[in-house]
Order: C-alpha cells, then structure tokens, then sequence
C-alpha cells in the first residue's frame, strides 16, 4: 500500500514497516550499550509514542522500566498549537534515576522543553530523550540524544501517528502529499 487517500487528501508511504523496524533495532542496541548496568525508566508520551516503545522496549538488552506522561495534543489540527498542558504525570518517582523520554515525533520541540522542565526539578540521575522521527527545521537546535530518522517538515500519519486520533494503527509511516 504505497499511498492512501483520507477525505480527498493523499499520503503517501514514507517509510515501510521493515525499514522502520531495522532502524529500531539499531538504535535499541545503542541504548543498550550506552545504559550497560544502569536500569533506565522508558517514558512513553501518550498516545503516539505507544507504538514505537513496545517495539524499542522489546529490543533493548538491559533491564529497564516503562512510566508514561500524557501532554495535551494536537486535537484535529495539522499543527501545533504552541501550548502544552500535562494530563498525565509519572506513576513512580523519578529521583536519583535514569529517564529516557520516548517520543513518536519531534516538531516544534515544546513537547520536549516542557517534559524536561518537569523532569529536572525532580533531580533524576540523567535524562535523554529517543525520537522516532524529528522534523529538521533549521532554526532549532534541539538537544536530542536518540534520533529514528530526519524528515522534512510535512505531516505524517501512522506507526502511532495520528489524524484526528485515527490511523495510529498503519503498520508504515505516510506522508501528506502536496
Ligand atoms: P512538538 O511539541 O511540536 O515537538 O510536537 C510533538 C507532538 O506533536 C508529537 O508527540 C505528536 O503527537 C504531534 N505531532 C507533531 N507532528 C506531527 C505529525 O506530523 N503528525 C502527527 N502528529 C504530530
């Protein structure tokens, strides 16, 4: 299925599930090495990261535990709306430990600076942050330790990317064609 049309308009595939899996396998074997020891807390950003952290989670080799946060979303628009409200808070307490924040898409990077501004007050041992996508926009120098693939600033849908909370569940990630 390389394009699909949604209410007249078009996306097409990006990238297939298979070059989206081996992707994760490499970046999960970095992870492993560089958290060798420690036991890292992965933080999902509910909804969209689900999917991309069941499948990093499951190819990583270290011990390690899952909390989620949940962030006010774009609601039906196609872009940010610049303010971000927390809806969900960690479950465990984060103090003294190591904190991989797990995220489906970096784009204007608010998500990220407001999850951070959370997460440092709490003194945790490290934080990084894994992306599965990142929209290069050149102005922005974004400190993002873990980065799936680089794309360019259009909007997409699937792999736990969604459009007006629907096609989370397409297997590859599509692109919205011009
Ligand atoms: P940021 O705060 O602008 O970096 O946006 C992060 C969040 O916006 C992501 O976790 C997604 O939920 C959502 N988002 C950003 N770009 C897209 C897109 O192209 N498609 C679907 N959701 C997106």
């Amino acid at each position: 299925m390389n394009t699909i049309s949604i209410n007249g308009e078009v996306f097409s595939l990006m990238f297939s599930e298979a070059e989206i899996l081996r992707r994760i396998k490499e970046i999960a074997r970095t992870i492993s090495t560089d958290y060798l020891g420690k036991t890292p807390i992965f933080v999902g950003v509910l909804n969209g990261a689900v999917i991309f952290l069941s499948d990093l989670v499951r190819e990583v080799t270290v011990d390690l535990e899952v909390d989620f946060l949940k962030l006010s979303s774009y609601g039906d628009e196609k872009f940010s709306s610049g303010s971000v409200k927390l809806l969900k808070d960690f479950d465990v307490h984060i103090g003294g430990r190591d904190i991989l924040i797990v995220e489906d898409i970096v784009d204007t990077g608010l998500s990220i600076e407001f999850i951070k501004k959370l997460v440092f007050p709490r003194n945790p041992a490290s934080v990084k942050v894994v992306t599965l996508l990142h929209k290069k926009k050149s102005q922005q120098n974004q400190n993002i330790e873990y980065v799936g693939f680089e794309i360019p600033d259009e909007f997409v849908i699937g792999y736990g990317l969604d459009h007006s909370q629907k096609y989370r569940n397409l297997r590859g990630i599509y692109r919205l064609t011009k």
